[in-house]
């Protein structure tokens, strides 16, 4: 694991923050580099998809280094947190570099997005080490700019993003606390597969289908649907809004170009066996992300139930239990009394 001299160590950090799910999702950036997003977004911030990361800035240390479920890794991945490291570094005006240490306490490619939780992480994480003393809403901004879906992760329980026209206007915040209301989001693991073109591809291409305007016009009224439902803790209401809009957000997937099919024959099987369940009396709605698996989103009491049945499908290789989480927290800092120099 160890393959960079270690140095001193500056100052350093443990965060850890879970992932979301959206029920009124973003395809689409009116600005790619900065991740602006086209619409808002409302998700829930999930319990147990957390990732836990250390930030430790080195003396001496010439590169970033990014150790990720006990792997060093380089390429694509490494670049966007050194990235995301220099904008915090910038704000703090230090060009120390840093050994990031992540581990996901989900696996990978279970179509639970790791970017979400991973890039919270990094942000409450490097922000501290640096000693940057910033707020939730600030740290919401921050996170965004590693991956859009980061900045509602900053929060717990139900949270949406707004999109702005600058930077430092596009943040989260929550609608309602975790305990407001407990769902849960069953994860019916069709394929482990790494999908061929992720969402950061994905988002440059949402404005070339003819269906996107329709999207656009229509995910005001989604949002307001999903928030009065959200603070009446009404699933029959939410579950309409976060399934249709699912449906849209993948129509414009399907219809972009070069076309995105994300869904698997699993994937169909599942959505039609949640609608076949919700028929015999089980309150369960589906939504999908970037990929081929499917969130059940019900109320706890229907969870066993509904693993069993997910369990008996064919196509279904697991099932990932998540319930509603809190907001992204520090586990752990030490920050030097004198700040070194630059
Ligand atoms: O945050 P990103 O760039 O990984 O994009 C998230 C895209 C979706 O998961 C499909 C939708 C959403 O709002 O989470």
């Amino acid at each position: 694991m160890e393959t960079h001299r270690r140095g001193e160590t500056i100052s350093q950090a443990t965060a850890q923050a879970g992932a979301n799910i959206a029920f009124v999702k973003y395809w689409g950036n009116r600005d790619d580099a900065l991740r602006l997003p086209l619409t808002n977004s409302l998700s829930m911030t999930l319990d147990t998809a957390v990732t836990i990361t250390t930030v430790m800035f080195e003396q001496g240390l010439a590169q970033d280094v990014l150790v990720l479920n006990e792997q060093v890794v380089g390429g694509e991945a490494l670049t966007r947190v050194a990235r995301h490291l220099d904008h915090l570094r910038q704000l703090a005006g230090v060009s120390w570099r840093a050994r990031v240490i992540s581990r996901n306490t989900f696996p990978t490619g279970a179509g639970i997005a790791s970017s979400a939780s991973a890039f919270a992480a990094l942000t409450v994480a490097a922000a501290a080490a640096l000693g940057l003393s910033l707020s939730p809403r600030e740290l919401s901004v921050w996170a965004r700019l590693g991956s859009g879906s980061a900045a509602r992760s900053i929060f717990g329980g139900y949270v949406e993003l707004h999109t702005a026209a600058r930077h430092e206007d596009a943040w989260a915040h929550p609608i309602a606390p975790p305990e407001h209301w407990r769902l849960a989001d069953l994860v019916a693991v069709i394929s482990r597969e790494h999908k061929s073109v992720g969402s950061t591809g994905g988002h440059r291409l949402a404005t070339t289908s003819p269906l996107n305007v329709a999207r656009l016009a229509h995910v005001h009224t989604a949002l307001a649907q999903a928030r009065s439902a959200i603070l009446a803790r009404d699933l029959e209401m939410l579950g309409d809004v976060l399934e249709q809009d699912a449906l849209t957000m993948h129509a414009v997937m399907m219809t972009s170009q070069p076309s995105l099919l994300y869904w698997e024959p699993g994937t169909v099987a599942v959505m039609h066996a949640v609608r076949r369940w919700r028929q015999e009396g089980i309150p369960a709605y589906f939504t999908i992300d970037a990929g081929p698996n499917v969130h059940i989103i019900t109320e706890p009491a229907h969870v066993t139930a509904l693993q069993d049945r997910l369990r008996e499908l064919p196509f279904v290789q697991d099932v990932i239990v998540c319930y509603t989480g809190a907001g992204a927290r520090l586990l752990d800092v030490s920050t030097p009394t004198t700040p070194s120099p630059t």
